[in-house]
Parts: C-alpha cells; sequence; structure tokens
C-alpha cells in the first residue's frame, strides 16, 4: 500500500509515517525544512518539500505525485494559536491560520485526490472536535474554531468532484504533541494507532461518494453527533 502524509515533520504526522513504515507500507511525506526532510528519509520515507502557505511550493504537488496510486493520503498539516472572542484577530493572525489549516487543504485537494482516485483510496483530513459548531463550549481558539469548521465545509463539498475517492474528517483526540502540549491525554502512538484502525475500518470497494458520506468522526472511530 502507498501512503502520502502532508505535515509528517513532527506530531501526529511523523508518527502517521513511522507506523505506516513499520506495517510495511510505502510512504511519502512532506516537511518544510531540511531537518524534517532528513528525518523522513532516515526512517525510509521518500520526503518531499512543502509548505502549504506557498503557493509556488504547493502548486507542484501534482507533477511531483505524477502516476502514484495513493491508497490512503493524510492532510495533517495545521496551526493553533490561544485566542478568543474578547479582542478581535488581526489580519495578519487570521490569515496566517486560515492559509495553513484551509486554503493549503483546498489548495492540496485538487492535487491530491486524483491520484487517490487512482488507487480508489481514501483522503483523510486532520479536523478537530473544534469545528463542531454544535458541540462549542467557548471562544478559546477562535480563529482556530473557525479554520476547522471551513476545512469541514471545504472537504463535504469537494467530495462528489472525486467520486473515486473517499473522504474522510477525522478528529484526532486531545494528542500530547507540540500543539496539543504536555497535558493532553493521549500519545500520539495511541491516536494514531486508533486514527489508522478507523481508516482501514470504513475502507469500502464503493465508488460515486457523494456530500453526505464523507463522516465526521473521533480518532476512535466513532461519530460526531452533530456537525
Ligand atoms: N494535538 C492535538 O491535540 C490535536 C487536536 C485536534 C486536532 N489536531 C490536528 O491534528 C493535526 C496535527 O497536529 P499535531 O498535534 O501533530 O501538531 P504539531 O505537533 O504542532 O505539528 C504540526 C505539523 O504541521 C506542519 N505544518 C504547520 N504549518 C505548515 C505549513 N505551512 N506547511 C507544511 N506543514 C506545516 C508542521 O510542520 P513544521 O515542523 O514545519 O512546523 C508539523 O509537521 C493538525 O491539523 C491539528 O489541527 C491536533
Amino acid at each position: 500500500m502507498t501512503v502520502f502524509v502532508i505535515g509528517a515533520s513532527r506530531g501526529i504526522g511523523l508518527e502517521l509515517v513511522q507506523q505506516y513504515l513499520d506495517a510495511g507500507d510505502r510512504v511519502i511525506a512532506t516537511a518544510r525544512d531540511e531537518a524534517g526532510l532528513t528525518r523522513l528519509r532516515d526512517m525510509g520515507a521518500q520526503a518531499l518539500k512543502l509548505d502549504v502557505t506557498n503557493p509556488a511550493s504547493i502548486s507542484g504537488l501534482s507533477w511531483q505525485l505524477d502516476g502514484e496510486k495513493l491508497d490512503v493520503a493524510y492532510y495533517v498539516a495545521g496551526v493553533f494559536s490561544e485566542d478568543d472572542a474578547k479582542s478581535p484577530p488581526t489580519v495578519q493572525a487570521f490569515d496566517s491560520m486560515m492559509h495553513t489549516n484551509v486554503l493549503g487543504a483546498m489548495q492540496a485537494l485538487p492535487q491530491v485526490a486524483p491520484w487517490v482516485e487512482e488507487a480508489q483510496g481514501q483522503f483523510v483530513f486532520l479536523t478537530s472536535d473544534f469545528a463542531q459548531i454544535g458541540g462549542v463550549e467557548s471562544s478559546r481558539g477562535w480563529v482556530y474554531h473557525v479554520s476547522k469548521a471551513a476545512l469541514n465545509m471545504a472537504v463535504v463539498a469537494a467530495q462528489p468532484d472525486y467520486p473515486n475517492a473517499q473522504f474522510l474528517l477525522i478528529h484526532p483526540g486531545w494528542v500530547r504533541t507540540d500543539m496539543g502540549t504536555s497535558a493532553a491525554p493521549l500519545l500520539p502512538e495511541e491516536s494514531v494507532s486508533a486514527i489508522r484502525a478507523t481508516v482501514a475500518a470504513r475502507k469500502t470497494n464503493a465508488t460515486g461518494f457523494a456530500c453526505s458520506d464523507v463522516p465526521y468522526l473521533r480518532w476512535d472511530g466513532t461519530p460526531f453527533s452533530s456537525w
């Protein structure tokens, strides 16, 4: 099986690379600096340089993947910032978050999804419980809330344009990474092994996926009760 991971220099993305390699799969993964690329190569992955906020960088993705059949692709790249609705976000803070979490995914999707369709594979987007409008309890991470809700919509709306690829939205849980902090209860190993099992369990031979087929799931496969 060939697996592609966007945003794999550390955290959940790096752990996805490790676990798929350990399982004997071929892994192509991206990082945006030399240290990250070297780490991926040393692990045995094929490394591609990619900054999802750089249009020139991301526009080369499709030809870099030319001829591939991607059984599973992941869009993992993401940023978080502590803010709330007591003060207005700056344009710079808003743009920076939305570029990584939303525009980057929207620019990657049309370049990656055709190669996922070649394998009738799965395209997983790492979202968050912060995206769930029906479950929100505070404005902490206000722009992040907005970015992940927008990501969910971008992915659901795009599904019918790629009917031979199955899109999934997965919240990894609160995970002990740079983003999740050391207070998080879940280890990356635990989250990622559950995500891999959830993705494998959702694999189907069906095609013709529609918007309503895109699931919004927790790492362990349990669906959110509302968007
Ligand atoms: N950890 C949690 O508790 C949690 C909870 C819910 C959702 N999530 C989501 O899960 C995903 C992974 O989170 P994580 O905890 O692994 O975060 P992390 O440890 O902070 O890692 C973030 C990853 O995204 C990459 N990235 C950031 N900006 C990028 C850009 N412009 N271009 C390319 N790559 C970029 C980083 O690369 P660099 O090393 O180059 O910065 C890094 O590999 C994110 O989408 C996040 O929103 C995480």
